[in-house]
């Protein structure tokens, strides 16, 4: 174990550890402004402190992390920054996936599949299968994902197995949201110091402790995430519940 493991273990002792932290990476691009710095490249430093993130989050023990990687409205940014961003993507998959594998990643995908050019369809399908049975770590990505879409899909997919309205409660519908095997996040982190959940697991995350940091996200990396796991050990989570003073 490094040492920058150990101390960060120790300061973690005693604590509650999410099992679930979903993640909006926010902050990229301003990060590459502040540098004179293309966005493209904040997005690339963004990938590389995924990575980072991914290591330190199975290293402090939580279980599952969601992380926004490209939403149903990012279509819209500048062709050149689309396409940037699936090549990092495609990079994530192609170059990174063996090493994943190793580190024991399982692969998820959220959101939603038409929209997305099938042979990066077909990639995302063959890293999720290759990766299923790995359990270190979940990493949800994502991706072509919203989560008002989300919701429609849901209901849609509940019609059609043709339940009655009777018949539907708030476990139906998180059975048929595309994170029907997750448990809900109990964390939600944002970078970069927009207070916004931006269709970002809206169903999901309504009882979530959400954490928002002015740092930008290539800049979070493990203190980040330890620092926000400490900030959600201050939080007193009552459900709407009231708290019985003693
Ligand atoms: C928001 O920053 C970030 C994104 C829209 C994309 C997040 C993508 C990455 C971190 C790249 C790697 C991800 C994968 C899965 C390969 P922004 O561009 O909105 O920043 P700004 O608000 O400062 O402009």
């Amino acid at each position: 174990m490094s040492e920058q493991s150990a101390s960060d273990r120790a300061a973690l002792d005693g604590m509650k550890v999410p099992y679930h932290i979903g993640i909006i990476m926010d902050g990229n691009g301003r990060w590459a402004k502040e540098r004179g710095l293309p966005r493209a490249m904040g997005h690339r430093e963004g990938a590389e402190a995924l990575k980072q993130v991914m290591e330190a989050a199975a290293d402090f023990g939580v279980k599952e992390l969601t992380i926004y990687a490209f939403s149903t409205e990012n279509w819209s940014r500048p062709p050149q920054e689309v396409k940037h961003l699936m090549m990092l993507l495609d990079y994530f998959l192609e170059r990174e996936l063996r090493r994943f594998d190793e580190q024991g990643v399982q692969l998820r995908h959220i959101g939603r599949r038409e929209g997305v050019e099938p042979k990066r369809l077909a990639r995302i399908q063959e890293a999720v299968a290759l990766t299923a049975n790995n359990d270190r770590l979940i990493l949800n990505v994502a991706f072509n994902y919203g989560g008002r879409a989300e919701i429609v899909d849901a209901i849609r997919a509940i019609c059609k197995a043709g339940l009655s309205p009777d018949e539907i409660d708030e476990e139906t519908i998180s059975e048929h949201l595309y994170t029907y095997r997750s448990p809900d996040p109990e964390l939600i982190v944002r970078t970069s110091g927009e207070f916004r959940l931006s269709n970002f697991l809206i169903w999901q995350a309504s009882y979530a402790e959400v954490y928002i940091t002015d740092v930008y996200w290539p800049d979070f990396g493990r203190e980040g995430l330890l620092k926000a796991i400490l900030a959600y050990n201050e939080r007193e989570r009552r459900y709407g519940g009231v708290t019985v003073e003693s």
